[in-house]
């Protein structure tokens, strides 16, 4: 291994530290370009410019780099969600064939009439020591060696260092200005959106909305979580989250946990301070959550609302207007009224309800369910605001009361998920996922 492998070693050699390690990483990204000088963004070379042409007019290596690029514009930095080529991490290419009198090693995997390139790629990554060093590092090794073909074999040389302030700053103009202000609200966009609400507090709204999130994310959906509750925040629990978002040149980036990608005010506050935030502030917060935070473009965005049909539904008609509504009640028929009012807010606004979840229909004892809380209550909301909207609002699904659902919630770990990230082998595990399920064959 040459210079440039030692070089990638040692740059790698810090990673693996976790995600604590990460978000530093990322501290560092937003504090270097703050400290950039601003305004002055240096002009990035395109794909083609960083293929470095071949001295001896060698067509076949020209292709390769080519080829090598190509490749590489598939290669995702996983947090910021772009390739290390529109991240112009990418800053040389070059093919050059191995002569017989280089003094080089033949690799052993050559065969006799194989040419050998070597392909020596430049890899800036955005901070030094940066986390993902190592993944970045086999996913850029990887493309490169894949563009080996029968007749040819590609030996990479990858080296790693860190990009300049100045570029780290035009990087980072760069992507804010690509971003959209609040991508969900663009039509075109491919996130379905569940707003997850109820008339009155207690219900386990928070727990369904975590639970959903969580299914959705086990089945390998890119998933991102809106703690919409300021007051009453519960979602940085329910994840065991105690990280605070970073900023990254003014932008936050979500805290990831279980696989979803999460904004709470309650990771900003510490998790057992309530915030006594009035309504103006409570609006700017959802507007705030949409439009400042990284979120890229999940497959599924899903909000756990407020109780009740107040302020935040209001500004989720207004910045989410294709937000759908699962409405959660309990069984018991009292609160049926009271969850169609949280259902109805949708004719007073733009939105459409996508169903109905009753959570604690039943405890199992001895292999008995015994209705704790009465029964009937999803059906009859179902039914009632499928009336009154004039168009089909389903039961989704039935929760059972289960201790674990709060247990495991207490633990910071939704009850769904498995120690590995998997959905759970249990039985209130699959009626969560069925659930998720039947929410993306809506349409
Ligand atoms: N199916 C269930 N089985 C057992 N416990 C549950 C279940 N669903 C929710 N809980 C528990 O009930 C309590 C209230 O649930 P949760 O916080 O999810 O309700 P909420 O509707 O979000 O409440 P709030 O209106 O205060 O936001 C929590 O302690 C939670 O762990
Ligand atoms: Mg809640």
């Amino acid at each position: 291994m040459g210079d440039s492998g030692k070089n990638a070693d040692r740059n790698s050699a810090a990673d693996d530290a976790g995600p604590a390690f990460r978000r530093a990483s990322f501290t560092a990204l937003g504090q270097a370009a703050s400290a950039a000088c601003a305004g002055v963004s240096p002009r990035f070379p395109t794909p083609a410019e960083i293929c470095m042409p071949s001295a001896c007019g060698d067509a076949q290596a020209d292709a390769l780099e080519r080829a090598v690029v190509e490749r590489l514009g598939h290669v995702t930095d996983p947090e910021l969600g772009r390739s290390v080529v529109d991240l112009h991490m990418i800053t040389r290419v070059e093919a050059v064939r191995r002569s017989a009198g280089s003094g080089m090693e033949r690799p052993v995997q050559a065969g006799p009439d194989d040419a050998v390139y070597d392909v020596r790629v430049d890899l800036e990554l955005t901070v030094s020591g940066c986390p993902l060093t190592r993944h970045l590092l086999d996913a850029v090794t990887a493309a490169a060696q894949s563009c080996s073909r029968p007749g040819i074999l590609v030996v990479p040389q990858i080296t790693v260092s860190a990009m300049s302030a100045a570029k780290l700053s035009g990087l980072v103009a760069e992507l804010r200005a690509s971003r959209r202000r609040n991508p969900f609200a663009d039509p075109d966009r491919r996130t379905k959106i569940f707003a997850i609400a109820s008339g009155k507090g207690g219900v386990g709204k928070s727990s369904v909305a975590a639970n959903l999130a969580a299914a959705f994310a086990a089945r390998g959906l890119k998933t991102a979580a809106i703690d919409a509750d300021v007051y009453g925040f519960s979602l940085p629990g329910l994840f065991g989250v105690r990280s605070q978002p970073t900023n990254v040149g003014g932008m936050l980036m979500p805290v990831r946990a279980w696989g979803v990608d999460l904004m709470s005010i309650g990771m900003f506050a510490g998790t057992d301070r309530a915030i006594l935030w009035r309504g103006p502030r409570l609006q700017r917060s959802l507007q705030q959550f949409l439009s400042d935070v990284w979120w890229d473009e999940p497959d599924v965005l899903v909000l756990d609302l407020p109780p009740g049909t107040g302020d935040m539904a209001i500004s989720v008609a207004q910045f989410l207007p294709a937000a759908q509504i699962v409405v959660v009640t309990t069984p018991q028929p009292s609160a049926s009224g009271i969850a169609v009012r949280a259902g109805l807010m949708v004719l007073q606004l733009p939105g459409h309800v996508a169903g109905v979840v009753e959570n604690m229909s039943w405890y199992e004892h001895r292999g008995e369910k015994l209705r704790v809380f009465g029964e009937g209550g999803g059906r009859q909301v179902a039914d009632r605001l499928t009336r009154e909207l004039g168009y089909a609002v389903p039961l989704l699904g039935q929760i059972p009361l289960e201790t674990r659902v709060r247990t495991d919630g207490e633990q910071g770990r939704p009850t769904v998920l498995a120690a590995d990230g998997s959905l759970a082998d249990t039985g209130v595990a699959r009626r969560f996922d069925a659930i998720a399920g039947r929410l993306l064959r809506l349409d």
